[in-house]
């Protein structure tokens, strides 16, 4: 690893205000960035102004250049019984991010954005990771209801050379879920130099309900990332990391037929939050974290914080062929969407999606704080103290359900957090004693906070599984330095 400097420098005398980048090397510090940022005025200004990819500058291209992938499926080595089983490697790769440069990346299977592995309800999977990277690695399949030898604790590691064996049940609902790195200090940097694929629970159940499904079912993950002028990837400020990648290419566009498709969006950045708007057609909100909501939503605009995912059908039948309609966030476009052809669609959004349990009664309430310690070196909290794997923060009965109480406790420096939850999916039950947003309905895995707030929510460990899993804020570059905390499930 680098040996980070751990200076910290508050500019302006303005807490919420900038965070500077010492001159040499890359400070682990400077990666922690205040809330709001585009924002406020001035950060506003050098964002927009000086590091936003406008798609003019020569060295990346202009937007809409390159056609957006969909990553690959991934067939499994054997197929027995009831389980699957695959094998990847994890190693390092050149791949072509911006045009016509080449960008040495952290890959799972040599690809950058990962293999998809479908896999179905009922059905087990056995992935065998492979360590040819020269740090230790891990694995974690976020979202999913794993035993916890197969979580990925962070210090559940794979030392260079070896390999290991995860086993991914799948006795939950369909749903997207995504795995990543989660290396203990490591995961920020390997996430975001690579790690990160789609894993996709396919759920027989949803059959009947006929949504879009084969090749027009497109996972998208979104991030985004700084390069030097010959296409190096910079680990750097997590503020200047202007380039918006979808599908691991800048400002792609992608194909499609006069017809309705259901995308999976997968937020797979360190630290930025996507607001998603599409100019030209209707976002049909069908699904977030945990699957499928109750019934479909009509959204102006999603937003995605690190971590998240949100499904959505866009039904193009309405557009003509040569029709280009944008995705875009509030800093620039993400993708655009060009209708080629009519096509016969016999897909549909019904009604009704699937209902949610209800909400058993319960007993426990928790608090959870977030917040940061910046007398020194930034160090991440949870409830005061920085993740310690020898500490069980809480001890949890597996069967019963639990409301938490999440808070943000940066309220006065303005750093904006979220948090997750391994293990299970949760419900919000409401933000400040306000109801909940239109962001955190269905079933959460992860919840944005934004500075000084607070977010409860309702999780149910009608766990077959017992052992340690962690939560934590998702924007990596935090939990990295310690907003991490973890639980352990007894009977
Ligand atoms: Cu997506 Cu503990 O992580
Ligand atoms: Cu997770
Ligand atoms: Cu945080």
């Amino acid at each position: 690893m680098l040996n980070r400097r751990k200076a910290l420098t508050l500019g302006g005398g303005l807490l919420g205000g900038a965070l500077f980048l010492p001159a040499c090397g890359t400070s682990q510090a400077a990666m922690i960035r205040p809330a709001g940022h585009a924002t406020q005025g001035t950060l506003l200004q050098q964002h927009h102004g000086s590091v936003l990819y406008t798609g003019a500058d020569a060295s990346t291209g202009a937007a809409y250049s390159v056609p957006m992938p969909v990553p690959q499926v991934l067939t499994p080595l054997e197929s027995k019984d009831n389980t699957d089983i695959y094998r990847i490697a994890i190693e390092q790769a050149n791949v072509q991010i911006l045009p016509g440069l080449t960008t040495q990346m952290l890959s799972y299977g040599g690809r950058f954005g990962g293999p998809t592995i479908r896999a179905r309800t009922g059905r087990r999977v056995l992935v065998t990771y492979q360590n040819r990277h020269t740090e230790p690695v891990n694995v974690h399949l976020h979202g999913g209801h794993v035993p916890a030898a197969s979580d990925g604790h962070p210090t559940d590691l794979l030392q260079p050379g070896q390999s290991r064996t995860y086993e991914y049940p799948n006795r939950q609902q369909g749903a997207t879920l995504w795995y990543h790195d989660h290396s203990h200090h490591t995961e920020a940097e390997h996430v975001y130099r690579g790690l990160h694929g789609f894993y996709l629970i396919e759920d027989p159940a949803e059959a009947s309900l006929r949504l879009p499904d084969g090749e027009f079912d497109v996972p998208i993950m979104l991030r985004d990332a700084q390069f030097d002028e010959r296409g190096t990837l910079v680990y750097g400020d997590p503020r200047l990391r202007n380039v918006i990648l979808a599908n691991g290419k800048p400002q792609p566009y992608f194909q499609v037929a006069a017809r309705k498709y259901r995308f999976r969006f997968l937020n797979c950045a360190n630290e930025r939050t996507f607001r998603l708007r599409l100019g030209g057609a209707e976002m049909i909100q069908i699904g977030s974290d945990g699957g499928l909501l109750p019934a479909p939503v009509i959204r102006s605009d999603i937003g995605l914080g690190p971590g998240e995912r949100t499904e959505i059908v866009v039904d193009f039948s309405r557009n003509k062929p040569g029709d280009q309609l944008v995705l875009a966030d509030e800093t620039g476009p993400v993708l655009r969407f060009d209708v080629t052809r009519p096509v016969a669609d016999h897909s549909r959004v019904p009604a009704a999606l699937r209902p949610l349990a209800a909400l058993p009664a319960t007993k426990t309430n928790r608090e959870v704080s977030l917040s940061f310690d910046l007398s020194g070196d930034p160090v991440g909290l949870v409830n005061g103290r920085p993740y310690d794997p020898d500490r069980d923060d809480f001890v949890i009965r597996r069967g019963t359900s639990e409301i938490w109480r999440v808070t943000n406790g940066d309220g006065s420096f303005g750093f904006e957090h979220n948090f997750h939850l391994h293990l299970v999916q949760f419900r919000i039950l409401d933000r400040d004693s306000q109801p909940p947003t239109l962001d955190d309905a269905g079933l959460k895995d992860t919840v944005p906070i934004p500075a000084g707030k607070s977010v409860r929510l309702q999780a149910t460990f009608d766990s077959d599984y017992l052992g340690r899993y962690v939560y934590h804020c998702h924007f990596l570059e935090h939990s990295s330095v310690g907003m991490m905390a973890q639980m352990k499930i007894v009977p």
